[in-house]
Order: C-alpha cells, then sequence, then structure tokens
C-alpha cells in the first residue's frame, strides 16, 4: 500500500468496539467453572490470550521448531498479489479474525495500492484488547491511507460483529485448529453466513506431518510454549481471583493420532488444593493429573474438503508448499 497524499491523523482512522465489556466476565467465570468441576478437567483456550498472553504467542511464532508462522507467512508472500487481488477494482473491508500481532496482514497490506474509489478497510478481530490496539496502531503509522476498525470481541459469539458489506475475511494460522469438529464447524458456518456471494474467506490450515515435528513444535527447547499453555493460570489468578501455583504446573504436549491433533495439558506435579475465590470453587487435583488447555488440529486435503462442504463454503484456490506442510485456502460461499 502506498502512502496517500491526504494524510489523517491517526485517531481519525482508528475506530475500536467492544463486545466484551458486556459479559466476558459472565462467560468466563461460566466456562472455568463448567471446565473445572468435569471430571476431566478443561479451560477454554481462548483465555490463553491477555496481555502476556500475546506476547508469548508472537515468542512461539519466533521459535525455530514452530515452523506453521514461517510456512504461512512464505506462502502468503507468494500469493498476497493474488488475494489481494480481491480489492482490485473495488474496495471494501479485509478482515482479518484472530488478528493478534500485524506480522501476517502486512504481506496483504503490502500489496494494495489504493485507487480512485476503491478504499480499504482494515477489521482486526481480536479477544485480546491490548495486542489488537497494539496492532491497529502500528498499521496506521506504516500505512497513513489505512482505516482501521478493530473490534474487540469473541468470534465464538459475535460473529454478528462482521460488516455487513463487501469484505476479504482472513483466518490465519491454523487457529481453526484449536477448535473442535463441531465447534469448528460451527465457526465456519457462521463466517459463510456473515459472506455474500462475491465475497472471500482466506483460511490458513496446518496439515497432517511427521509426529516429530508436531511434537516438538509444540515442546519448544527454550519452553516457550510452556510459559504459553501456564499463562492460563496466571490469567485466572488475576482475573478469578485464583491461586495456582505455576511453579507446581507442568506442560505436557502431544501428538493424539486418532484426532489428528497435538493436546496441550497441564499436569500438576504433585497434589494441590487450589483454590478460584470469585466462583468459591475448591479444588483438589492429584500428583499427575492434568487439566486440559487446548488441541490443535491437523488436517488433511480430504478432510478439509469435507469440512468446507457441511460448512456451505466451496474452494476457489488452494495454496500450499511443496511439502504440503500448510495451506491457504480461498474459499467463497457455496451454492
Ligand atoms: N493470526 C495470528 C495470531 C494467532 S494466535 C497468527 O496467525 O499468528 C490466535 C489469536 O486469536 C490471538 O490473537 C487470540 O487473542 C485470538 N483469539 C483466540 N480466541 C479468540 C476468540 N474466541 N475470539 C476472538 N479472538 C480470539
Ligand atoms: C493460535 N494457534 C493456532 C496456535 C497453535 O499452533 O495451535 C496456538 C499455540 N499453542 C501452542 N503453541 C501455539
Amino acid at each position: 500500500m502506498r502512502p496517500q497524499a491526504c494524510k489523517k491523523a491517526q485517531q481519525d482512522r482508528l475506530e475500536i468496539v467492544n463486545y466484551l465489556e458486556l459479559d466476558h466476565r459472565e462467560e468466563m467465570m461460566r466456562l472455568v467453572e463448567q471446565g473445572l468441576r468435569a471430571e476431566n478437567k478443561w479451560l477454554h483456550c481462548k483465555y490463553l490470550y491477555d496481555q502476556r498472553g500475546s506476547e508469548l504467542f508472537d515468542q512461539i511464532c519466533r521459535a525455530p521448531e514452530y515452523y506453521p508462522t514461517r510456512t504461512e507467512k512464505a506462502l502468503l508472500e507468494r500469493h498476497a498479489r493474488e488475494i489481494m487481488d480481491f480489492f482490485a477494482l473495488n474496495g471494501g473491508d479485509l478482515v482479518e479474525m484472530g488478528s493478534g500481532s500485524n506480522h501476517k496482514i502486512r504481506r496483504l497490506l503490502d500489496q494494495f495500492s489504493p485507487r480512485a474509489g476503491a478504499s480499504l478497510r482494515y477489521v482486526p478481530f481480536d479477544i485480546s484488547q491490548s495486542a489488537l490496539e497494539e496492532a491497529a496502531r502500528e498499521l496506521l503509522d506504516i500505512y497513513p491511507g489505512l482505516e482501521v476498525m478493530g473490534i474487540v470481541g469473541d468470534y465464538t459469539r459475535h460473529l454478528d460483529a462482521l460488516p455487513p458489506g463487501r469484505k476479504l475475511v482472513v483466518f490465519l494460522g491454523s487457529t481453526l485448529g484449536n477448535f473442535g469438529e463441531a465447534q469448528g464447524l460451527k465457526l465456519l458456518k457462521g463466517v459463510a453466513e456473515a459472506l455474500n456471494p462475491r465475497d472471500r474467506f482466506v483460511l490458513g490450515l496446518d496439515m497432517v506431518k511427521p509426529v516429530e515435528v508436531l511434537e516438538a513444535a509444540y515442546n519448544d527447547a527454550q519452553g516457550v510454549t510452556a510459559s504459553f499453555i501456564k499463562n492460563i493460570l496466571a490469567h485466572l489468578n488475576r482475573e478469578l481471583g485464583a491461586d495456582f501455583p505455576l511453579e507446581h504446573f507442568e506442560h505436557h504436549a502431544f501428538f493424539n493420532p486418532a484426532r489428528e491433533c497435538m493436546e496441550m495439558h497441564l499436569r500438576a506435579r504433585r497434589d494441590l488444593r487450589c483454590r478460584v475465590a470469585d466462583l468459591e470453587l475448591e479444588l483438589s487435583l492429584d500428583r499427575g493429573e492434568t487439566i486440559h488447555v487446548e488441541i490443535a488440529r491437523k488436517f488433511t486435503p480430504q478432510g478439509a474438503r469435507e469440512m468446507f462442504r457441511q460448512a456451505g463454503l466451496r474452494p476457489t484456490r488452494w495454496f500450499s508448499d511443496q511439502r504440503g506442510w500448510f495451506s491457504l485456502v480461498e474459499l467463497a460461499k457455496a451454492g
């Protein structure tokens, strides 16, 4: 994107709407209680992303073992022009679900050259307010012609926040893989519903590959992934007055071949009694017992095609690297 001659001040080009103010805390209390009272304890992975969680995720992206980021970035670089052709003649919104920091979207924004009448608005949509605001402000500095409308929200609940007009939606990083099959399908159906017939949706998917590569990516030698997963407990300690002793938990990540996913658990190093004050909840964990925090599903081309069919989406282009490790699939509303 080329700087425009007439510059508007940053504050005039940035709007942020916050859908979390309403009931984020109630939702968190409900889900945390449900997860911690379950026979096999679990926590929803969206609570990994407070300010620290977003910072740690960025560090993961730089870990040598974490191949998804660099593989997807290379694909974006190679195909950015084709993807951004969407805005060649008409403007519209570039919506990014789970936007996080701005390192990927810049690959696309760099390919936009404004024409008369074709303006582009960037719409990041993220649960992490700090990450969203920081990324938005950096982008406004880099691209003086860009307008940004940030949506601070939860895409499992606030998909109706997606702008109704002409849009290209991107959902990168294989973040869809952090949902189970049914929840992932529900999310895709929601996106399909929000698309107009000519809109496009670009989805990043991490593909099944040798188990050693997968397990190394989620057990990096520097322990950043371990800190990222443990940070969910720090988030609950702060938000819900819990007293989880982080030092008495260890990160346990392994590939589950039956479900074709990585599973991330926190395992108690010893018998523990913990309390979540705001929920008036006491819980005990036996040594070795785990709290399931996250899955990262890995996809096959056939499985992904079937998922798109069920969601009411049809692939229009499919980009992949030589090894077939990652896919960027451009989709449209089916029918
Ligand atoms: N797209 C980036 C970041 C991926 S990390 C990349 O590919 O590198 C996942 C991002 O999704 C984080 O920024 C996190 O804050 C956001 N996120 C996770 N759950 C979310 C939810 N339920 N609603 C909205 N954003 C969510
Ligand atoms: C955001 N998401 C796609 C990452 C993944 O690979 O599933 C989150 C992550 N968890 C541990 N490492 C990275």
